[in-house]
């Protein structure tokens, strides 16, 4: 589960604030799928990294199953990031000189885990999202939807609680797009809990519930099947 409260994230650029978030109260309970909208600037992506504990919040409180992370020291958060959550980028961020298998292997190896079970372990994640026969290749040897399937791998190898997906399908063509949130759906059936930042109502709509950002506030709290009509609201989408 998690649980915001009050949450808010000034950003100081010069002289001038920032307001990404303020007073975000949610709960997010196990095992949903979330998505976030909203228009470009409107916070989306800052709360997600609040969420996943990769930026601090200015204000307010949160909890990640149970465990209350506010203030926590950076070492700590990493820990917590470790045993809970996943995150997937739009830009899928592979590194570019190891193979598939490395790039899965590689939370584990900040983990600690022996190289013998980091091997058998991203061959089983890579079987997963349905490339066991592309270990090998480097992300320039695959097409941008493996490329994704490879970060969701990597994404899923410690056995995350939580997966946060910025954009995930942002930079693939309809098909490709399709087969990851397909993926997604399918590790949410196993009751992983997902939040995704999308402006696409195609991807929202497969979730259970939309929080509709508005200048770092949620503006309104819909479910899934409503996300079409949402689309109206944003006017031109985002890249
Ligand atoms: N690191 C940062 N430094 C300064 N301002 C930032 C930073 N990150 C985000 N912002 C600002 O916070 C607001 C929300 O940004 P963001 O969360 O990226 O929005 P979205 O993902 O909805 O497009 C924007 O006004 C953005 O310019
Ligand atoms: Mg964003």
């Amino acid at each position: 589960m998690i649980r915001l409260e009050g949450i808010g994230k000034a950003f100081h650029v010069g002289e001038h604030v920032v307001h990404a978030l303020a007073d975000i109260d949610e709960v997010i309970r196990e095992g949903e799928h979330v998505s976030i909208m909203g228009p470009s600037g409107s916070g989306k992506s800052t709360l997600l990294n609040v969420i996943g504990c990769l930026t601090d919040p200015t204000s307010g409180r949160m909890s990640l199953d149970d465990r209350d992370v506010s203030g926590l020291d950076s070492d700590a958060l990493a820990h917590i990031r470790q045993d809970l959550i996943g995150f997937v980028f739009q830009s899928y961020q592979l590194i570019s000189r190891l193979d598939a298998l490395g790039n899965v292997e590689l939370p584990m190896v900040f983990a600690g885990i022996p190289r013998s079970e980091r091997t058998e372990r991203a061959s089983e994640l890579l079987r997963l999202v349905g490339l066991e026969d592309r270990g090998h290749h480097r992300p320039s040897e695959l097409s941008g939807g493996q490329q994704q399937r490879v970060a969701i791998a990597r994404a899923m190898v410690l056995n995350p609680r939580i997966l946060l997906a910025d954009e995930p399908t942002g930079n693939l063509d309809s098909d490709s797009g399709e087969q990851i949130l397909q993926l997604l759906d399918d590790l949410n059936d196993k009751g992983l809990t997902i939040v995704v930042v999308t402006h696409d109502p195609a991807v929202a709509r497969r979730s259970d519930r939309i929080l509709v950002l508005r200048d770092g506030r949620i503006a309104r709290r819909v479910s899934g099947s409503e996300a079409t009509d949402l689309a109206s609201l944003f006017g031109v989408t985002e890249t």
